[in-house]
């Protein structure tokens, strides 16, 4: 077999590419044992989706998994499109692949198979009824129910529940009786806007209130990380300087995907670089060329908001935004029209709080908007 570049830009290979999140995982299989549920929270990009896989393939023997990522679904008719579609590639239905029970529960849907381009076996439904829709939930749930083995039902990007169709509201509400009547399945709710699951799992008057035990996912440490960075660069016989991991590891917080980002590239390369000169000669290219991501900026912000935007880029971390020094780095004289700005850039997510300290949530855009100067 040809050797992959360890550093995945996406999704899961296996423990040999994952770094860490041992007590995470342990503490969300331990939670799964013990008949909790669960909502896991990480910011954009951290590995959210990666550990529930990577959970997911310690627990397959014992759990039937179903992995559903319900971004960019807006409808309660998407959503079940996509549960259904998630569980028809889930080891539900493994062992006798295109089975008749798959078969039954398709067509007790009402619809049938389409076969993919990569010739996987996917549904398509679309409800002009929203009772048939809530109908096929409640099939769907019971379905997972019935099976003989316990169920791990994850929904990835739970938050867009809340940004559905105002007709779809009632879906908090069925879909906390059907996970009350639901005792062989275990739910895993994860998300990355935290003010929205925060809303749906604690508060007092929804339906999902405290019903979850809820995991905050954090950095991978630094000494854990690093570890990780030699061990393939040795295996893959490259060289790489120890102190410049060090280096590139606080330059990115730690933020997973920007770590993989930059790892993946100096591996792909046959020469590594020995000091930070060296490596920011190969970073320029690289960061110029997601500048094609980020010229559309100015168009997102306001004219003063790019400005504070870029102070954010030069200073990095900021502890206290409407302090003086950082008031004088923004060039701006009033506080309050920082705390405005602060806060829409907060909602905009291009900035983020990472505990008592402001950044820029996307780090390449912090590298550009510094190396980009003008
Ligand atoms: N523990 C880890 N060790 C090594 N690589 C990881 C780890 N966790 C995540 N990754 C890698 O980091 C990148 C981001 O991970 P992932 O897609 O799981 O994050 P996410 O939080 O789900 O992001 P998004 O918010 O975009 O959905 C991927 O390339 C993934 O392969
Ligand atoms: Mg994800």
């Amino acid at each position: 077999m040809a050797t992959i570049n360890p550093f995945l830009l996406k999704g899961y290979a296996g423990e040999q590419y994952f770094c860490d999140r041992v007590e995470e995982s342990q503490k969300i299989i331990n939670s799964i044992h013990n008949q909790q549920d669960l909502t896991l929270y990480a910011y954009r990009r951290l590995g959210k989706s990666a550990l529930i896989r990577h959970v997911a393939t310690q627990m397959e023997a014992d759990y039937h998994f179903v992995y559903a990522d319900i971004w960019g679904t807006s409808s309660l008719s998407e959503f079940v499109k996509e549960l259904t579609n998630s569980i028809i590639k889930s080891n539900v239905f493994s062992q006798r692949g295109l089975g008749k029970k798959l078969q039954d529960f398709v067509k007790s849907l009402g619809t049938s198979f389409t076969i993919g381009h990569d010739g996987m076996p996917s549904i398509d439904l679309t409800y002009n009824d929203k009772s048939k829709a809530f109908k096929n939930l409640d099939e769907i749930i019971g379905f997972l129910n019935a099976q003989t083995k316990p169920v791990v039902l994850a929904i990835d990007e739970f938050q867009e529940i809340r940004k559905y169709d105002s007709e779809d509201t009632p879906i908090e509400a069925v879909l906390r009786k059907l996970t009350q009547q639901s005792n062989n399945i275990r739910f895993i709710y994860s998300g990355s806007e935290f003010h929205l699951l925060n809303d749906i799992f604690n508060s007092y008057n929804r339906p999902f209130y405290q019903s979850t035990r809820m995991i905050e996912i954090g950095p991978i440490e630094h000494d854990i990380y690093k570890e990780f960075i030699l061990y393939h660069f040795q295996k893959g016989n490259k060289s790489i300087d120890n102190s410049l991991v060090d280096e590139i590891l606080k330059f990115t917080y730690r933020h997973t995907f920007y770590v993989q980002s930059i790892f993946n590239h100096l591996y792909s390369l046959s020469k590594q670089p020995k000091n930070w000169t060296e490596f920011e000669k190969i970073y320029h290219p690289f960061i110029l060329e997601k500048g094609v991501f980020y010229s559309e900026l100015p168009n997102r912000v306001t004219p003063q908001q790019f400005v504070i935007t870029k102070a954010f880029a030069k200073a990095g971390k900021v502890s206290s935004p409407t302090g003086n020094a950082f008031l004088d780095l923004a060039g701006l004289t009033n506080a309050s029209s920082m705390k405005r700005a602060v806060q829409a850039l907060l909602d905009k997510q291009i900035l983020i709080k990472e505990g008592e300290d402001y950044r820029l949530y996307d780090v390449f855009l912090e590298h550009y908007l510094n190396f980009n100067k003008h």
